[in-house]
């Protein structure tokens, strides 16, 4: 059997940081073929090719380039992505990397084509277009999984047992932040999380919402974001600065700070925790997780190179980092990687068991399976996280009308109304 193909739809940040370098080590183990990268233009593609960190890690290693790029590479590609998916051969794996405001079209365009998905969060805006993915990728037995990297913390693999087994007792209030750096608002953010498009809540606080819902099981009932606008470099207008209150049902109340707006000159490359104040029978219990300085302190002679690196750092060896193990060139490792591999690992699954089955008992079994991830809760599915697309919903209508508190009501399944 070939190897599967994996193509990216999407050359930005997310691919530069965490996808490529991930699926570079996949390839380099063995478990998948020919990586393809498609981004609008060309010149995201050239300077993702030139990454030097990467080129270090996995040398002699490379992507299949669209646009291709020996073109204009400033001219825009818009549509390209459905033509180099039309031409995947069916049920190889597609990564979707691309503003979040375009993920509903590219992730239909991808199961359209009959190919199994990996997709950045938020997986879509909306709670409707999550159930239309649902059921499109079921129908054709496809595996569809969201990337909430936090869920592959081992962190929050510990709490989410710990919390099950009743040791925390029952969530009652939550408080947590996650602010990136303020010089991301000169890169290429400024061209699409714009103020009605997406919001810094939207963007970054959903990682603290789908967290709380992975250790407690809880779902949200209610969302006020309350949001600051601020201008782009560009004179483009955003919410760059956020604060929400998401109510749970069984009363508890996070609350989630969230902006583009940590100093640059700060340590580490953001700022970000939770705590979790909870109640058992007698006894207050009590969950903190500090999920950027994790005990690390580092102070250099000179700045290393890359965006955002301070003289003073705090870096986190559980995300994503690049360790020499004896090479060639360099190996990835932490939940950034982990959290990939999960799911293109899923895709594979789904395919490597049905091989020698006949197409109808292939799809069947390739159905069942994705009853068994979604039932299963440690990845994200359209099925198990539709809170997530509630929270976005009632999020952007809460922040585009001053803050006001959005419900979200659970009726019988596949019936839930925001008020
Ligand atoms: N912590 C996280 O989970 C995390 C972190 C960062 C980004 N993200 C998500 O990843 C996605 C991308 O973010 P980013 O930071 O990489 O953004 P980015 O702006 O750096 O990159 C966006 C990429 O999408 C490509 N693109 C835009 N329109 C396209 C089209 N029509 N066809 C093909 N490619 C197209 C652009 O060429 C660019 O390469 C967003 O949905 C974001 O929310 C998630």
């Amino acid at each position: 059997m070939s190897l599967a193909q994996v193509t990216v739809v999407g050359g930005g940040m997310i691919t530069h940081d965490q996808i490529l370098p991930t699926l570079y080590q996949m390839q380099r183990q063995g478990a998948i073929g020919e990586i393809a990268v498609c981004a609008l233009k060309g010149r995201f593609l050239k300077d993702l090719s030139e990454a030097e960190m990467m080129r270090r890690a996995f040398p002699g290693q490379s992507f299949r380039a669209y646009p291709d790029l020996g073109g204009d590479l400033d001219q825009p590609h818009p549509d390209l992505f459905r033509e180099v998916l039309a031409q995947m051969p069916p049920r190889n794996v597609v990564v979707v990397a691309v503003p979040d405001q375009l993920h509903f079209d590219t992730i239909m365009a991808a199961l359209q084509a009959d190919q199994h998905v990996c997709t950045v969060k938020p997986l879509v805006l909306t709670a409707r277009e999550g159930e239309i993915i649902e059921e499109e990728a079921l129908k054709r037995g496809l595996v569809v999984g969201i990337e909430y990297h936090k869920r592959f913390d081992d962190r929050s693999l510990l709490a989410r047992r710990r919390y099950r087994e009743g040791l925390f007792g029952e969530f009652r209030l939550g408080t947590a932040a996650l602010l990136e750096k303020w010089y991301y608002r000169h890169s290429n953010f400024q061209n699409w999380c714009t103020a009605e498009n997406s919001d810094a809540f939207a963007y970054i606080g959903c990682h603290y919402v789908d967290l709380v819902h992975f250790i407690t099981g809880l779902l949200p009932t209610s969302v006020s974001v309350y949001g600051i606008l601020d201008k782009y470099p560009n004179g483009k207008e955003g919410y760059l600065w956020t604060d929400a209150r998401v109510i749970w049902n069984n009363g508890a109340a996070l609350n989630v700070q969230n902006a583009l707006g940590f100093p640059d000159d700060a340590p580490g490359t953001n700022t970000q925790g939770i705590t979790m104040y909870c109640a058992g029978q007698e006894k207050g219990a009590w969950l903190r997780h500090d999920d950027q300085y994790r005990g690390i302190s580092y102070c250099y002679t000179e700045r290393p190179g890359g965006a955002g690196t301070t003289l003073y750092t705090e870096p986190s060896t559980d995300y994503f980092q690049y360790i020499d193990v004896g090479g060639p060139g360099l190996t990835p490792v932490g939940y950034g990687f982990r959290s990939v591999e999960y799911i293109v690992k899923a895709c594979l699954r789904a395919e490597a068991e049905t091989t020698t089955l006949t197409a109808k008992e292939a799809l069947a079994k390739r159905q069942a399976m994705v009853k068994e991830y979604d039932a299963a809760g440690i990845m994200a599915t359209p099925a198990n996280s539709r809170f997530n697309e509630l929270v976005m919903e009632a999020g952007r209508l809460s922040i585009l009308n001053g803050g006001r508190q959005t419900l979200i009501e659970y009726g019988p399944p596949g019936k839930v109304t925001l008020r």
